[in-house]
């Protein structure tokens, strides 16, 4: 009998953890018990903007079980504060709490309390007394007519950090303007993005313990626990060996769990003063202004075509707030710069100093909101025009990479059009808006495309094969929800011939071969190879062992007389014998091999400096797909319900499609949460937000969200990477919120331009 080449790959292998995740088994970062373990409880500052006039903890310190109670003038000093950017180590923000008095933002952590308890830790958090000297906080973009005033100013460049790279803060591509002043139709526009937060269940966690005072573990809720070992080892002063960061599972990151943040460091500075492990967890509440959000976004679009849809120039400018001491900008005009044949193209980004914290990377930075104007944008100019939303964008279809007119690795995004269209029943779509009822509901449908750009890593893993007739594949990648260690696990056992069950993974810990961060949808692409390399190698080693042995049966055998199966070496005579013996008479218990990945370079940098990418051939890696949304509005309510939601993508080969799936699944969901749902509202008044909990943060819950369709084309792309894959992390995301906002329109005849879209917007004349 022979096996087939693939028993595992590709197949819907259930998640590996899954039975320990539903019964509660996992043991998270902020779970981990040790001996002499204190509870670390954060004070948030109250006020947005102000000075500390005097700390009194004299209360605090009297609670029973209370430890050590640090404030800005008691809390141990950093070795090197955190820059911004830094080129080898991704920081959420360069700003230091608890150095000094001032206070820059609602929610700065203005003392930190250790206790015996948890409960003793927060009662005292809630008693160290605090008077300030307060100022008006400025805020949002709230109440801001004069946008071109002083108060803005615009980065030169913008700052990526997990692609260690730039990109300019502003694109130009052709002459916008002159394509703007003569086009026949044009598309003017001002989009409004609420602050989003990433909220994942499990927030954010350090669990510090020292050694000799000079050797740190840290238990942590990390995307990338290289990047953790690396930016505590900075700021602490320490050798990076000295620093072993564990993640073993993460329970949701979606982009806050990647950079390294304040409440890490402050656990560790904490335990080394009092010489004990201290855990540190932050509230849910703590989680708005602790690991940074998706930036209160303003963005102008002014879209230029002929009448007959094609696309002639654009001018995107965004508006957003940063904090005093350093810009941050999401660059959500990326893509206007790749997805449709555009010959112009201007953009720019201003940015406004507010008392916030640093906003940071979530859930397709850049794609998700820059998608949802562009592609709301083209539903605009197709009603306007009379042309099907498809095929204007068919008219608009970039045959190559539009910023430099390079070959696209793969792009099958036509076909996933046409599937959409058929699955979905595109076609009973009738043009005019308020023209399908259902039991007195407006009907709407629309659609857009999605995308999400290829990032790829260098990464290393380690397989090894055991006497004891199993393996373990092991690389210190995290997994947050995505199924690594579920992919790492079904390579392995392919490339050994051995049942899944018997191939173990080892993941998210620093002592383990370096694998990149899991973000920007690129951990999947960029280890899979790696794994696969590893598998290889120890496969041809094992197999040349075997026939290197004078007194085994393969003695003299070439090795490709000889394959690996059911942890035997078998000839094709048929001769067979263990691995367990041939590594016995080799005098070991077990082999590994290490394998690699590295790109060659700089990778996919975004746009506007393709000369970064020092490989030749094809620069524009895209995931590619398109997403159709069905939604029933209550004319007199205004209440908006989606019925249906069916998404086709081209996103590479796909290794395991249930938990391909159940990443798009999740993303649409997202894309949903982001038409309809989620907003952090801001009180000018304190700047404080004001709905800093999972009740009032609103996301879709069960009921609202329909079966949701998604279909895989067959995708590979073997010049990404050689395991083929794109990744499918993030692009679910994208292009969601638009076809629902036409779906709006479209049941209504009402434009919003405003998310999330919310039912009294559609009851306003
Ligand atoms: Mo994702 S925002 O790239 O972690």
């Amino acid at each position: 009998m022979t096996r087939e080449a693939h028993p595992f790959t590709g197949r819907p292998i259930p998640r590996t953890e899954a039975g320990l995740k539903v019964s509660g088994a996992i043991t998270y970062a902020g779970d981990v018990v040790l001996p002499g373990l204190l509870h670390a409880v954060l004070v948030p500052s109250p006020i947005a903007r102000g000075t500390i006039r005097s700390a009194d903890t004299t209360a605090a310190a009297a609670v029973p079980g209370v430890v050590r109670v640090f404030t800005p003038g008691t809390m141990p000093r950093l070795v090197s504060p955190p820059e911004q950017p830094d080129w080898d180590i991704m920081y959420g923000s360069a700003f230091v709490p608890m150095a000094d008095a001032t206070i820059h933002y609602a929610g700065q952590p203005i003392g930190l309390v250790l206790a015996e308890t948890l409960e003793a830790a927060r009662h005292a958090a809630a008693i160290v007394r605090y008077a300030f000297d307060e100022d008006v906080p400025c805020v949002g973009l709230e109440g801001d007519a004069d946008l071109s005033g002083e108060a803005w100013h615009e980065p030169e460049q913008v700052w990526l950090g997990f692609l260690a790279g730039h990109l300019p803060g502003a694109v130009r591509r052709g002459d916008a303007a002159a394509a703007l002043s003569h086009a026949e139709v044009t598309i003017e526009g001002r989009w409004t993005l609420a602050y989003n937060h990433h909220n994942p269940m499990e927030p954010a966690a350090s669990v510090a313990v020292w050694e000799d005072g000079d050797r740190l573990t840290l238990y942590e809720t990390s995307q990338h626990v290289a990047n953790h070992r690396n930016g505590l080892a900075k700021v602490l002063g320490l050798p990076r060996e000295n620093v072993r960061v564990v993640a073993a599972y993460v329970g949701g990151g979606f982009g806050c769990k990647g950079p390294v943040w304040s409440h890490s460091w402050l656990a560790a500075l904490a335990a080394r003063e009092v010489g004990r492990p201290v855990r540190l967890v932050l509230s849910r509440a703590q989680m708005y202004t602790s690991v940074g959000f998706r930036e209160e976004q303003r963005i102008d679009l002014a879209l230029g075509a002929t009448r007959d849809g094609r696309l002639v120039g654009a001018a995107v400018t965004k508006l957003s707030a940063t904090p005093a001491w350093e810009d941050w900008v999401e660059p959500s005009w990326y893509p206007f710069t790749f997805l449709y044949d555009l010959p112009a193209l201007e953009t720019r980004c201003r940015l406004r100093r507010a008392n916030v914290m640093a906003p940071t990377f979530m859930r397709a930075p850049g794609e998700a909101p820059g998608m949802l104007v562009q592609e709301c944008a083209l539903n605009e100019l197709a009603a306007e025009l009379g042309i099907d939303p498809i095929d204007l964008r068919l008219r608009n279809h970039a045959d190559a990479y539009p910023v430099d007119g390079s070959p696209c690795s793969s792009k099958r995004l036509k076909e996933c059009y046409r599937v959409g269209a058929e699955r979905f029943g595109w076609p009973q779509r009738r043009p005019e808006p308020r023209t399908m009822r259902e039991d007195g509901l407006l009907i709407g449908i629309g659609m857009a495309s999605a995308s999400h750009t290829v990032y790829r890593q260098p990464a290393r893993a380690r397989v090894t094969i055991t006497a004891g007739g199993t393996a373990h594949v092991a690389a210190s990648a995290t997994d947050i929800g995505t199924g690594t260690a579920t992919f790492m696990r079904q390579l392995a056992a392919d490339a050994l011939a051995l049942p899944i069950d018997a191939v173990r993974a080892l993941i998210g810990d620093t002592g383990l071969p370096e694998a990149p961060m899991q973000a920007g949808a690129s951990l999947t692409g960029s280890l899979a190879p790696a794994v696969m390399e590893a598998a290889r190698d120890l496969t041809a080693r094992l197999l040349g062992m075997a026939a290197g042995q004078e007194d085994g049966p393969f003695h003299g055998r070439g090795t490709d007389d000889l394959r690996l199966e059911d942890n035997r070496i078998v000839a094709r005579d048929g001769a067979s014998e263990t691995v367990a013996a041939v590594l016995r008479r080799a005098g070991l218990t077990e082999l590994s091999c290490e394998g690699r990945f590295d790109p060659g370079g700089p990778g996919q940098v975004r746009t506007g400096e393709p000369e970064r990418d020092a490989r030749a051939g094809p620069r524009g890696m895209h995931s590619f797909g398109a997403i159709f949304a069905r939604v029933a509005v209550d004319p007199d309510l205004g209440m908006i319900r989606v019925r249906q939601l069916t998404g086709v993508y081209a996103g590479g080969r796909i290794l395991n499609p249930k938990l391909a799936e159940s990443q798009l699944i999740g993303g649409i969901t997202w894309g949903m949460s982001q038409a309809l749902f989620e907003a952090t509202h801001m009180d000018p008044r304190f700047g404080r937000f004001t709905n800093t909990n999972l009740a009032e943060y609103m996301i879709p819950v069960n009921l609202d969200v329909p079966v949701i369709d998604v279909t895989f084309l067959d995708d590979p792309d073997p010049f990404i990477n050689p395991a083929g894959v794109k990744g499918v992390g993030e692009i679910g995301i994208t292009g969601v919120a638009a076809a629902i906002s036409d779906a709006v329109w479209h049941a209504t005849g009402k434009r919003l331009r405003s998310t999330p879209i919310l039912a009294e917007a559609l009851l306003e004349d």
